[in-house]
């Protein structure tokens, strides 16, 4: 059973200054909702009822966004507002214990998950990059815990990328990327589109071993001094099986600001409360 997720989320967010000067990139919303929470909710819709926050001292909204608020909740059911007191604290969060670990130093996302292992123990853990926001009937996570819990080992959700955009990723490679199950071989971190081993990337969800923490631990960090999750990914692979899983949904890259505002339009046409408004919005820019 996966029960604990990492969720990184002490990068700067540089793309998005000066929106994310003084409020984390996390936190900007889609419509209504905080981008994190979307992957929050993911985690724990899929069985997770631990989350690890990596984190940095300057995202203490986080923290704040995550704790429950009973103060302004009684106030709202006192007011009869009942259903804004359920966005204000979502009753699925009821169960679920968030951790806070600073990440002092920006060594990169390899760092960053090994700052989670004392809370992860032992067990097999997922990882969720809040950055890629993924709609699908079934989500990307239980996509892959189906396949955790038929094959036991590590799994990455990976999706096709267009070459001229391969370079921004960690790209797999092996023999037989036709099926939706697939068994990688080797993977590298960023790519140039010649060196490229596919056109099929790691998309921002993960089941690992927990042994990974020892890949982490013993890699070399790359040429920017950091730790780089996919070079532990390719260490772990001459030790133990490493699968992927061709996700089957939307993905929104909100880490750049096109995907951003992809995911707001998109988002916003399947909101019945605005969607025939903002269809109208759009056909008079248009
Ligand atoms: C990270 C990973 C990369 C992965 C990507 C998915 O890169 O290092 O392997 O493909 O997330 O979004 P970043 O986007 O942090 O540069």
């Amino acid at each position: 059973m996966i029960k604990k997720a990492v969720l990184p989320v002490a990068g700067l967010g540089t793309r998005f200054l000066p929106a994310s000067k003084a409020t984390p990139k996390e936190m900007l919303p889609i419509i209504d909702k905080p981008l994190v929470q979307y992957a929050v909710e993911e985690a724990v819709n899929a069985g997770i009822n631990e989350i690890i926050f990596i984190i940095n001292p300057e995202k203490n909204s986080i923290k704040k966004h995550f704790n429950m608020n009973e103060e302004i909740e009684s106030k709202l059911i006192n007011s009869g507002k009942t259903d804004i007191a359920k966005k204000l604290n979502p009753e699925i969060f009821t169960n679920v214990t968030f951790y806070y670990v600073n990440q002092e130093e920006q060594n990169g996302l390899g760092d960053a998950i090994l700052h989670a292992e004392s809370i992860v123990n032992n067990e097999d853990f997922a990882v969720l990059l809040p950055d890629d926001l993924f709609i699908s009937k079934k989500s990307c996570l239980s996509q892959l815990i189906d396949i955790y819990n038929k094959k036991k080992s590590s799994v990455i959700a990976v999706n096709k990328i267009d070459r001229k955009n391969i370079h921004k990723y960690g790209v797999i490679q092996s023999s037989n990327i036709t099926d939706n199950i697939i068994n990688i071989e080797d993977i590298v971190e960023k790519p140039s589109a010649e060196d490229a081993p596919s056109d099929v990337a790691a998309c921002g969800r993960y089941i690992l071993s927990s042994t990974i923490f020892n890949h982490l631990k013993s890699v070399t960090r790359d040429k920017n001094n950091e730790v780089q999750l996919t070079d532990a990914i390719k260490s772990l692979i001459s030790d133990e099986k490493v699968l992927a899983c061709l996700y089957k949904g939307e993905k929104f890259d909100c880490g750049s600001k096109e995907g951003f505002v992809h995911a707001t339009i998109a988002l916003a046409l399947r909101d019945e409360s605005i969607s025939e408004d903002i269809k109208k919005i759009i056909q008079e820019i248009i």
